[in-house]
């Protein structure tokens, strides 16, 4: 009985030795994965945001790999992705959701720190009355793009001509509302 809490330091060294060789750190007891300069970017870039649902009410802990739609890759940490689609818990007949959690305001260029983002799904959020930020064809390693029916407005960037990983791009409209343009697509 009297030697359990002798054990529980060790039992928990141990742990923390295990977890730290599961993320890949090289520092026997990092506990968080997440780098500083990407949670610095998604707070900057939540601060522009509007969430009305607190959808986003985890973004406040030291690591950012547990927030709520940030993804990190588990062997090197970095940010790789971002899937912010509206869950859309309540919809009009025509499949459209109401408003409720829609994420809406600006989109605040310190996503480009995310230098390992690969996967960025913003759909059927509201971010009108806006085109859709020229500094998304920095996003080098973006494979998945989902502006869908996020309320984007006006000329489609021809910088997204840059993204070459891109394998899916998806900006359709599909419950009207927000009218993208492609003249200056080549
Ligand atoms: C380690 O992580 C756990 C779970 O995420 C957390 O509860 C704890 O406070 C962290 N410890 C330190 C020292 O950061
Ligand atoms: C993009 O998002 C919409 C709405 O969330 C979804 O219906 C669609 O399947 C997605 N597109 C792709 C190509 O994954
Ligand atoms: C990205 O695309 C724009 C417009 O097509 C072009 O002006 C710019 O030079 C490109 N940037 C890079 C880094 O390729």
């Amino acid at each position: 009985m009297a030697s359990a809490p002798a054990f529980a330091p060790l039992i928990l060294w141990t742990l923390l030795v295990f977890q730290s060789f599961e993320f890949g750190h090289s520092e026997a007891f990092a506990n968080v994965s997440c780098f500083g300069t990407e949670r610095e970017a998604l707070l900057k870039f939540r601060q522009g945001l509007s969430d009305h649902s607190k959808r986003l009410f985890s973004w406040t802990s030291k690591d950012c790999c547990e927030w709520k739609g940030v993804g990190c890759s588990k062997k090197t940490s970095h940010v790789f992705k971002l899937d912010l689609r509206n869950p859309c818990f309540e919809t009009y007949p025509d499949g459209s959701c109401l408003d409720k959690s829609n994420l809406a305001g600006t989109i605040h260029a310190s996503l480009v720190e995310l230098k390992h983002l690969k996967y960025l799904d913003l759909s059927l959020n509201k971010f009108s009355r806006q085109e859709i930020p020229q500094f998304f064809g920095t996003l080098q390693r973006l494979e998945y793009l989902n502006l869908s029916s996020a309320g984007f407005d006006g000329n489609i960037p021809h910088h997204l001509g840059n993204l070459s990983n891109l394998q899916c791009l998806d900006l359709a409209s599909r419950f009207g509302g927000g009218s993208l343009t492609t003249d200056n697509l080549q």
